[in-house]
């Protein structure tokens, strides 16, 4: 198939590289120039576990390139993606005019039918809006069909999920874009569930929503645990070996981030209040979410007792692992709660350094992960790396004023730790 993906974000540049992994045959547009060329000389603006090769590989293979012009994009195409972002607004809505805007360019280039997918996170009805405005602006009067088609990719396992999908979700009104709808996604062998649009769309926030959900049980639960002793990882493998519940996303953290979770809760919650309900539940999910963190920070504080110019050392910057995202990142927020009480920061992330320099200022940012410890009163875990893992404790010991770790990712053994003449605190346990 030829295919148009517009906006080459994570879920943009992911698709188009996979969609041509597979065989199809991809054109990518993206409206800044300078994207549009580091992509076209090799390069990637993200770091993701595979993507690097895979886009490469591609582009040699000439399935896969890049333009600023959506009119090329378009006219080039048989089924073209919207992939742009939809940030989120002051109130908790969602800015929806990349959307609209790029509904109208594809109106406007369009000369002949065309199926027009959305697969960006949008809010139930979003795809009628999409069809008013091609239909508005859309000179040729040619006939299109718009499908709601989300995406459920997490970053830093983005080339992994779109390769091997749970399922694929396709929303539509009319019968005639299934069959190209599922000749793209054959060659990814998952189940295909069509629907209409607007569910389709609540899929996608409704997924979303009670993953979010799931983690601030969990985080609940670990407030529970530690007042009681209990160990929130038993309790949480206990849960998931239900399989009506299920293991995943039942660890206990400082807390969910990323450009999705907070965005997409603070969205469904306004999305219902526009319905006329008030989605309670998950304005409980946003509060536990806040108050793991309120927590951590107490923690810290309660044992360091003043933070005014302690050093500490914070291991991970990234809103999750095997990411340099580190948009709505607990570890970011962490450091800047840290820093407002007065501690200076020695901080390390395998790949999320670069990005960080532009939110954390006043820190030292140290190359690599042993040589965070030295001179620390305190030692953070903030981001679940698996290198964490491979920390040298003894030397950590030896290098900090004093061997006190904050673990919010779980990562260590408390037993083990403690033996190794650690204080050691971590969540739930
Ligand atoms: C999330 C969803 O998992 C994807 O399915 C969805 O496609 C994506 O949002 C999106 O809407 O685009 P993502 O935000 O990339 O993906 O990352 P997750 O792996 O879901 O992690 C989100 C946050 O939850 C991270 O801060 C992570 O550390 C935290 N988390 C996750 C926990 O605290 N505990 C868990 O058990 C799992």
């Amino acid at each position: 198939m030829k295919l148009a993906i517009i906006g080459t974000g994570y879920v943009g540049l992911v698709s188009g590289a996979c969609f041509a992994e597979v065989g199809h045959t991809v054109i990518c547009v993206d409206n800044d120039p300078a994207k549009v060329k580091v992509l076209t000389d090799g390069g990637i603006p993200i770091y993701e576990p595979g993507l690097e090769e895979m886009v490469k590989a591609n582009v040699a293979a000439g399935r896969l390139r890049f333009t600023t012009s959506t009119e090329e994009g378009v006219q080039g195409s048989d089924v073209i993606f919207i992939a742009v972002p939809t940030p989120p607004l002051p109130d908790g809505s969602v800015d929806l005019s990349y959307i609209e805007k790029v509904a109208r360019e594809i109106a406007s280039a369009m000369t002949s039918y065309k199926i027009v997918v959305d697969k960006s996170t949008v809010p139930v009805k979003t795809g009628d809006k999409v069809s008013e405005t091609i239909k508005r602006y859309c000179k040729a009067k040619v006939e299109f069909d718009v499908v709601s088609n989300p995406e459920f990719l997490r970053e830093g396992f983005a080339v992994d999920d779109l390769m091997h999908p749970d399922r694929v979700v396709i929303g539509t009104k009319s019968l005639r874009p299934v069959n190209a709808m599922k000749q793209i996604y054959l060659p990814f062998n998952a189940p295909i569930v069509v629907t209409d649009i607007n569910s389709a769309e609540l899929i996608k926030h409704a997924s979303n929503s009670f993953l979010a959900l799931k983690i601030s049980y969990i985080n609940a639960i670990s407030v529970i645990c530690e007042a009681t002793g209990a160990n929130v990882q038993e309790v949480a493998n206990g849960m998931g070996m239900d399989e009506r519940i299920g293991r995943r996303f039942l660890d206990a953290s400082l807390g969910f981030g990323g450009s999705c979770f907070p965005k997409d809760l603070s969205a469904f919650i306004k999305i219902s209040e526009q319905v006329g309900y008030d989605f309670g539940l998950l304005k409980e999910v946003q509060k536990i979410n806040t108050f793991q963190m309120d927590r951590f920070v107490k923690k810290i504080s309660e044992t360091l007792w003043v933070l005014k110019d302690k050093t500490i050392g914070v291991l991970g910057l990234a809103f999750k692992q095997n990411t340099d995202d580190v948009r709505m990142s607990p570890a970011i927020d962490l450091c800047l709660r840290l820093q407002k009480e007065g501690a200076i920061l020695r901080v390390y992330d395998p790949k999320a350094m670069d990005k960080a320099k532009g939110v954390l200022k006043d820190v030292t940012f140290v190359e690599d992960m042993d040589s965070v410890p030295e001179g620390c009163d305190a030692l953070v875990v903030a981001t679940e790396w698996e290198q964490f893992k491979k920390l040298d404790l003894e030397r950590c010991r030896g290098a900090m004023t004093h061997p006190i770790m904050f673990d919010g990712r779980n990562m260590f053994d408390p037993a083990e730790m403690e033996q190794l003449g650690f204080i050691y605190k971590s969540i739930g346990r």
